[in-house]
């Protein structure tokens, strides 16, 4: 298969439409833009597919903040429409509280320096951590899989049901849209290193507390110290609250690179948000790429840290 068609099969993967330029270039993806014929945008690409218009801008504009992801936590546990009618999160209120988030401190066991631990140890640890009261309805900690020299760490929010049973991160629905996801930039699961913020499964699927992210981020801060990755891609608004210890709507923090412990990071949707709305893949499909020219030096996309 040429590289082009590749492409195109990993876009129709993740499920998103793939446009063929006329003049033979790359596939690109199309877009809410597309349905909505939108009229070419200045200093933007423009395409032709059928008789809709194309028009994409190079780099990933910050959605509204009424453009922020709804709760998505571990949505591919719970049943989804057959045919989704799609939420109009736009017309949602956020949800995303708008007053101060208190902030996360690093809070891990007592007596444990785990700055100071190696991979097993570390792994150890956190198998029979009991920091916070979820691991009294674990079944199994999810500590983190993947290459651990990757230059690319994914960074999720907590174990759902298929995880918390089968002890790996991203098992579930969501972990397959995952997969086709990193596909489509040219990625294996295997060549990226994928944990999350907590390390057990919220009972019915709730979101984590602020002190259960707080006891578990020493994990995570380590795994990346452990990994020292190129570039930390944070999918969804409570993995990215957790991390960045911010309170902007997830539509905000698009197209933005932020630092952990001196790396990059970059947002982008929840898998499990992208099952129930589709039509924000082509976007995801922008911070992907946005994340790549990340990863590779080429775009400091207006750092914050
Ligand atoms: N959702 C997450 O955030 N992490 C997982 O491991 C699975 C679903």
């Amino acid at each position: 298969m040429s590289g082009a068609a590749q492409r195109r099969a990993h876009l129709q993967a993740m499920g998103i439409q793939a446009w063929v330029r006329r003049d033979g270039g790359s596939p690109l993806a199309a877009g809410e833009a597309a349905q909505d014929a939108a009229p070419p945008v200045a200093g933007g690409e423009v395409l032709e597919a059928g008789e809709a218009v194309v028009a994409r801008v190079a780099k990933p504009q910050a959605t509204a903040a009424h453009e922020t992801a709804a709760p998505e936590a571990h949505v591919d546990e719970q049943p989804l429409p057959a045919e989704p009618p799609v939420p109009d999160v736009r017309s949602e209120p956020s949800a995303s509280p708008r007053e101060e988030m208190p902030v996360a401190s690093v809070d891990t066991p007592p007596g444990i320096d785990v700055d100071a631990l190696d991979w097993d140890a570390l792994q150890a640890t956190v198998a029979r951590c009991a920091a916070c009261e979820l691991h009294a309805t674990r079944t199994q900690t999810v500590f983190g899989t993947g290459n651990r020299n990757a230059d690319w760490m994914i960074v999720g929010e907590a174990p759902g049901v298929d995880e918390d049973r089968q002890g790996e991160p991203f098992v579930g629905r969501a972990g397959q849209l995952l997969n086709n996801m990193l596909r489509a930039i040219g990625l294996q699961r295997e060549q990226v290193y994928i944990a999350n913020v907590i390390k057990c499964r919220p009972p019915n699927n709730r979101n984590p507390h602020v002190d259960e992210i707080s006891q578990c981020l020493g994990y995570l801060q380590r795994q990346i110290a452990l990994v020292k990755p190129r570039l930390i891609l944070v999918v969804g608004r409570v993995a990215a609250h957790g991390l960045l210890k911010v309170d902007t709507p997830l539509g905000e923090l698009r197209g933005q690179v932020y630092r952990f412990c001196d790396t990059p990071v970059v947002v982008t949707y929840h898998p499990a948000y992208l099952l129930r709305t589709p039509r924000d893949k082509a976007k995801s499909w922008d911070d992907l790429r946005f994340a790549q020219r990340v990863a590779e030096g080429r775009d400091g996309g207006g750092g914050q840290t």
